[in-house]
């Protein structure tokens, strides 16, 4: 990831609308999800460590996990006490150390050479019966500029992640596409984007919905009855459950 988006991403995580709206759809998956009481999670990728030190760590005991000192530099500030530097292809932790693993759009950057041996060590490190709860972002055809600061290298559909994680010895549990409400509003922006290119690689968190925020995160946590259940047949992110 570009290094100037961890500053971005720690500032307004707190507050922009899909952040906050994909915290209410994870809660809706642990919650339907995830019996566990107090399981050990691993937050593989955390980031700035937003999801790990606010809503995750309701769940269960956090350790987070990034490639990047940065961003752990981040996580530090938010004073998350169970960090380390590595890799999700080379987890430094011994088989069954976790009942739960998260992954929040991770394995599909640059700097993840091969999804399936990271999904392969969350199989390795997980206690039988433990539990994956993975995002990812939906259709190579829908890159835009923002892929660019976040250094995507694919996209991916249900079937492609149904596959991956069967291939890494997961049974699927749920499948579903998210951020669907407002898919039409974010293909014509993607496709508007390749006949009118912004003027510099700018990133979608920097964009500041304004007035707007309080809607937009309405709309997408109105999804979270529906990703969490039936499940939602295309959209902007695919989230799947997988149990070893
Ligand atoms: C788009 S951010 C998502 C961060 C966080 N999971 C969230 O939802 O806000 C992707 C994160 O994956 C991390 N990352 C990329 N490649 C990695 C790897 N091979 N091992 C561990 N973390 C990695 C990046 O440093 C970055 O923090």
């Amino acid at each position: 990831m570009d290094p100037r988006e961890y500053e971005l991403m720690y500032h307004v995580e707190d507050r922009h609308w899909w952040y906050r709206g994909m915290e209410t759809i994870t809660r809706a998956l642990l919650e339907r999800w995830i019996p566990l009481r107090s399981p050990r999670i691993l937050d593989a990728g955390c980031g700035t460590g937003a999801a790990m030190t606010t809503y995750l760590a309701e769940y269960g005991m956090v350790t987070g996990i990034d490639l990047y000192a940065e961003a752990l530099r981040f996580c530090r500030k938010r004073n998350a006490p169970r960090l380390a530097r590595a890799s999700v292809l080379d987890l430094p932790f011994a088989p069954a150390s976790f009942d739960m693993v998260t992954s929040f759009d991770v394995l599909y950057e640059r700097a993840v050479s091969d999804e399936l041996t990271a999904l392969k060590e969350f199989f390795r490190i997980l206690t039988p019966h433990g539990r994956i709860l993975l995002r990812l972002p939906a259709y190579d055809w829908l890159r835009g500029q923002h892929d660019k600061k976040v250094h995507t290298n694919r996209r991916y559909t249900k079937k492609l992640v149904n596959r991956l994680l069967e291939q890494s010895g997961f049974t699927v549990e749920h499948l579903s596409y998210a951020n669907t409400f407002l898919f039409p509003l974010a293909v014509a922006k993607r496709l508007s984007e390749r006949v009118f290119p912004p003027s510099d690689d700018q990133s979608d968190l920097a964009m500041n919905a304004g007035a707007f925020n309080s809607v937009l995160k309405f709309i997408l946590s109105a999804e979270a009855p529906l990703v969490s259940r039936v499940g939602l047949p295309y959209g902007l992110s695919v989230i799947a459950i997988g149990r070893k």
